[in-house]
């Protein structure tokens, strides 16, 4: 696939079905029913913005997910909630492409910086974002645990 043959555009309620198994590639498997929820819950958040990579036969091989975030103790960021290219088609482009467009959003909506979390052993994605600029920031430990303690 050329790399002019990839369309990216914001993503509706009817992407949810093939952005799915996109997910299980990032290691999430998800239902078409769990992400047509939570994909309609995204499109419905103000300062988020979800963009596919659609081939010129209109198969979706990618997405991207930018939200602004905003913090007391800092400045204004965009950040990536989610970012994968189907096995088959990486390498031709799609994921600069997605990034490079969720940048775009990010700065025509006031976001100067672009951040991602990553993995710590996903290094192949380490060394496609720095490709793209992203400098090596911090490390992190997430915790977790139930809204309500105890339950
Ligand atoms: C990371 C990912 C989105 C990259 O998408 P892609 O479409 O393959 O990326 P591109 O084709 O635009 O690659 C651009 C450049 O990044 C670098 N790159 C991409 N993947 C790489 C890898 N696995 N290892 C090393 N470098 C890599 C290369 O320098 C490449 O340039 P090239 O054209 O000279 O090869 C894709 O590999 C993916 O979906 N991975 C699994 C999910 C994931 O890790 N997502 C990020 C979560 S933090």
């Amino acid at each position: 696939m050329g790399k002019t043959d990839l369309v990216i555009r914001a993503a509706t309620s009817r992407d949810a079905q093939a952005i799915s198994p996109l997910i299980a590639d990032l290691g999430y498997p998800a239902t078409p029913a769990e992400t047509t929820a939570r994909l309609d819950r995204v499109l419905g958040t103000p300062g988020h913005r979800v963009l596919v990579a659609e081939s010129h036969d209109k198969k979706i091989i990618g997405w991207v997910h930018v939200f602004g975030a905003v913090r007391v103790e800092s400045d204004p960021f965009a950040e990536l909630g989610g970012l994968v290219v189907a096995k088959k088609f990486r390498g031709c482009g799609a994921g600069t492409r997605l990034v490079n467009a969720a940048g775009t959003w990010a700065s025509v909506n006031g976001f100067s910086k672009l951040r991602i979390r990553s993995r710590t052993e996903r290094s192949g994605a380490h060394a496609f974002f720095e490709s793209l600029g992203f400098a090596f920031f911090k490390n992190q430990k997430i915790f977790e645990r139930p809204t309500k303690e105890n339950s």
